[in-house]
């Protein structure tokens, strides 16, 4: 997805947004460039490719000057090129853009029967032509931009600047955008990773606000012209926290983190000795009045949302529905003010998710979004936020983020089964317990990874493969098959265990290699029935099962032995192998594991 940074200070602009463009390329993208303004005149180069292209362009020219806006650009209108790439240029105005401008085609015809040239494809290029043309009319760099941007319909963060005036405009609606604090420069952004080697002190700009920044600092006003004030944040990550501190990939850092990913995201909830959970202050409205619990997510997300469905259902005994985001809507979902709606999101700015989000809202039902991004759009507008403390997940497969999904859906239903009386102090004690030995267990798993790039290794050459799993395993081995198809280009599919002799037993045979997930569980015995019908027609079993699950291992052609817990945390212990068994075939194959093709680490387009 687009990523966008300026700056406004007395160093060399080019290489500070160079530094932070090259933090947001985790959001993928397919082309980049950067407009600096030198003594009132911008200069603008872009193209096609990666931030360290553009950079290379940029070395047979002398490009000087203290202020300057750059972008990532991910194709949405027009294909990935040079004329496409940002920034754009409308006579004096220079504008990049993250979002979609959904009336583009009516402002473009209007703007053409004016005598405007457009020259890229994108919806994109009407803003810059908007401003120009009140810019024209008379109306200060300001106000061009206040009531150039009140025409617009969509979604946007811009960073604006003009020639002759030393002046950059920021100006965000639904699409995210923060400033740095610092003294005597201005910096702007997509996302926090991009000015943690600046600032840690942040800004999240809001719907309708217009940040304007010259040499004596900022201002934030909304599309009338009244200042607004803004909070001021401190981020606890460090710049460190956000690179790949030593791994190959921040594929595989991630994967590494989850034991400290899931302990911080534990710390001050957890109280074993009462038997209690603290959520960061959640006001719940009257749980006995909850009817239905929605949970509506993307991707990965999504997937925690159907083992969260399980986690529930078993332990409250209130009916949860689960949706794919961009489904939900346009069902005409029966959800109303007696149903709960829960929102879960690793970015809180996947597009399709807030728009469930919306769609809630306005049937009165109680929203609660879990999130990892401190101020992002789901995080600010829910009636209620549990962040999972994961801290930033670069690559573009969710991995820490849905482990940490995961224990919070777990330590949410065991705050709501406090407040319906459902569990004794002792029960609760007992599960909160086995919460908190799930750090360890992860890390037993990890100091096992070398068995799975073994396992990597037999099977790299493979061209499909299928998942199965039964009850709570079904969830994670999609999830399973989702993080293999992402990130190695492999054809893999996820069935329910049971559901693979009405269909997919066809597919059998010894060139397609069966991933079993099968802890000993309530499953188990069923399970090894399903192994059994592979290995009759000559299928090879990958088999991952835990230290009870000794019925099928001598017998199959693969074993991953994984530490036992309970069954509504299993999903947590099951996702590091399967993870990690993605991540070493792709590495094996040499894909660009981090940011694979064709995928965005934060969708914010429906
Ligand atoms: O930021 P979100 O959790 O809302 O993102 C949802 C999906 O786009 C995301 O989980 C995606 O499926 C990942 N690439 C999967 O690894």
């Amino acid at each position: 997805m687009c990523g966008i940074v300026g700056y406004l200070g007395r160093k060399e602009a080019f290489s500070i947004l160079i530094e932070a463009l090259k933090k947001l390329e985790y959001r993928g993208y397919d082309s980049a460039g950067v407009a600096i303004w030198n003594r009132g005149k911008i200069e603008i180069i872009r193209q096609k490719g990666k931030v360290d292209d553009l950079k290379k362009l940029a070395s047979n020219k002398d490009i000087k000057g203290t202020m300057g806006i750059a972008h990532t650009r991910w194709a949405t209108h027009g294909i990935p090129s040079e004329r496409n790439a940002h920034p754009h240029r409308a006579g004096e105005v220079v504008v990049v853009h993250n979002g979609i401008i959904e009336n583009y085609v009516e402002l473009k015809q209007r703007l053409r029967n004016e005598g405007r040239r457009f020259s890229s494809d994108t919806d994109t290029e009407v803003i810059p032509h908007l401003i120009n043309s009140y810019v024209e009319k008379g109306h200060n760099f300001v106000d061009a931009v206040r009531l150039a941007i009140c025409e617009l319909k969509g979604s946007y963060a811009l960073g604006i600047i003009k020639e002759k005036e030393r002046v950059m405009i920021a100006a965000k609606k639904e699409s995210p955008l923060i400033i740095g604090v610092v003294d005597g420069e201005s910096i702007i952004a997509s996302d926090i990773p991009a000015i943690l080697d600046i600032t840690n002190k942040v800004i999240f700009l809001e719907d309708n606000d217009i940040a304007i920044f010259n040499e004596e600092g900022f201002r934030i006003i909304d599309t009338m012209g009244n200042a607004v004030e803004r909070k001021i944040h401190t981020i606890n990550w460090t710049s460190a926290m956000a690179q790949k501190g030593g791994y190959k990939h921040f594929m595989l850092k991630e994967i590494f983190e989850q034991p400290v990913a899931i302990t911080n995201t534990l710390t001050g909830r957890v109280k074993e000795d009462k038997g209690e959970i603290e959520l960061d202050n959640l006001k719940l409205p009257n749980l006995e009045k909850i009817k239905k619990i929605w949970m509506v997510a993307c991707g990965t997300s999504y997937h925690a949302c159907l083992i969260g469905k399980y986690i529930f259902e078993s332990n409250l005994r209130i009916p949860v529905e689960v949706d794919i985001a961009s489904e939900f809507r346009y069902r005409d979902p029966i959800i109303g003010k007696d149903n709960m709606l829960i929102l879960v999101s690793q970015s809180g700015e996947t597009a399709d998710t807030i728009a469930a989000m919306k769609e809630g809202k306005k049937r009165d039902s109680f929203v609660l979004s879990i999130c990892n991004v401190l101020g992002s759009t789901l995080a600010r507008d829910a009636d209620g936020v549990v962040f999972t403390h994961a801290g930033p997940e670069i690559g573009v497969a969710s991995t820490k983020a849905f482990t940490t999904q995961i224990t919070v859906l777990f330590m949410l239903m065991l705050f709501m089964a406090k407040k319906m009386g459902i569990f004794t102090t002792g029960q609760l004690k007992e599960k909160i317990g086995e919460l908190r030995r799930i750090p360890h267990k992860i890390q037993e798993v990890l100091n096992n990874a070398k068995h799975i790039e073994e396992i990597a290794r037999k099977y790299m050459t493979y061209k499909d493969f299928l998942y199965i799993g039964r009850g709570i395993n079904y969830p994670s081995v999609m999830e399973g098959a989702l993080k293999l198809k992402e990130i190695s280009y492999i054809h893999a599919e996820a069935y329910a265990a049971g559901e693979m002799k009405h269909g997919p037993i066809a597919l059998i045979d010894e060139n397609f290699p069966v991933v079993v997930l099968s802890p000993y569980d309530i499953t188990y015995q069923k399970t090894c029935s399903n192994i059994e019908e592979v290995l009759a027609r000559r299928g090879k079993v990958l088999l991952f099962t835990d230290t009870s699950g000794h019925e099928m291992v001598e017998r199959v052609e693969s074993v991953f032995v994984m530490p036992k817990t309970i069954y509504e945390l299993e999903p947590i212990i099951s996702a590091i192998p399967l993870q990690l068994l993605a991540y070493y075939i792709a590495n094996l194959l040499g894909t660009d594991v981090d940011q694979p093709r064709n995928l965005a680490k934060s969708v914010t387009v429906e």
